[in-house]
């Protein structure tokens, strides 16, 4: 696998792949990886002649009183799990070289990003919007994959690279999840043993909603009535940021079901918050 961490040095090598007429398969993570990345990586491997990783925990996403400085790093296990699955580039950038001095521009995906999570991270999916545009205009990846279990940052992606006439297609695939349906994620790392056990309720309360959807109930309000109800009746759950039935192309509450629709949850277990969705078809 070859390390690279330099934008240019990734861009040419990208450029002499894509002239032997090689599709580019891009992988952008925060590293700390795990089975949900991983399954990104085999997809694009299966997909593509050249696989590319990106490891780069971009502080642009993360709030004043986020979880940047302890966010979970790993970079030796990681490169180790990239070289296994036959990864053939890992971009490894730092913050000198990404937001170099003088760093002026932003990419705000109006709308989209203010919903949901932007709504309690205010600033987050610009910083992910720029960050994402960064790493595309860098690999020049031919397809880009990302998890549906952020799937509110799937939609933004996908409405930017459409905006912006990116090149990448974007890739959305399906969340990987333990056995009792904890959505995978790099911060569930931070849950004690006790919370861990109770934040299988998320996917609990989804999967309930859900089939009840499924056998009639199709009004938005008394939906997120039994959403609430459901996590509310969980101790360890300390808040609800959101729990809602959402149209999964504009975002947007829905009130009356038909058609697909998310089913989406933003909750708190002490300090740590875990988000997790379900798409619904009536
Ligand atoms: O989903 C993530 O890990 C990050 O938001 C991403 C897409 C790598 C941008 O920093």
């Amino acid at each position: 696998m070859e390390i690279i961490r330099i934008p240019r040095i990734m861009q040419d090598t990208s450029r002499g792949h894509l002239l032997r007429s090689r599709t580019i398969g891009f992988v952008p993570t925060m590293g700390a990886l795990h089975e949900g990345h991983l399954s990104l990586v085999r997809m694009a491997r299966e997909e593509n002649n050249v696989t590319a990783v990106s490891i780069y925990v971009n502080p642009t996403q993360f709030g004043p009183n986020e979880d940047l400085t302890k966010y979970p790093r790993q970079i030796d296990a990681d490169i180790e799990r990239l070289r296994e699955e036959a990864v053939d580039i890992l971009f490894l950038p730092d913050d000198s070289l990404m937001y170099p001095a003088g760093f002026a521009t932003e990419i705000e995906v109006k709308g989209l990003s203010e919903r949901m999570c932007g709504h309690f991270r205010p600033g987050h999916f610009r910083g992910v919007a720029t960050v994402v545009a960064k790493l595309l205009n860098i690999v020049r990846p031919t397809r880009a994959y990302f998890g549906q279990k952020d799937f509110q940052q799937t939609v933004i992606v996908r409405r930017m690279a459409k905006d912006l006439n990116l090149d990448a297609e974007i890739v959305i695939c399906p969340t990987i999840r333990e056995e009792d349906g904890l959505a995978l994620s790099s911060r569930n790392a931070y849950l004690q043993p006790h919370q861990r056990a109770a934040a299988a309720g998320l996917y609990k309360c989804l999967n309930n909603v859900s089939r009840e959807i499924k056998a009639g109930l199709h009004s938005g309000a008394r939906i997120r009535d039994r959403m609430e109800n459901m996590l509310g009746g969980e101790p360890l759950i300390s808040a609800i940021d959101y729990a809602s039935v959402y149209d999964p192309e504009t975002l947007d509450e829905v009130e009356d079901i038909t058609g697909e629709v998310l089913l989406a949850i933003a909750a708190r277990m002490g300090t740590t918050r875990l988000i997790d969705n379900m798409l619904v078809s009536v």
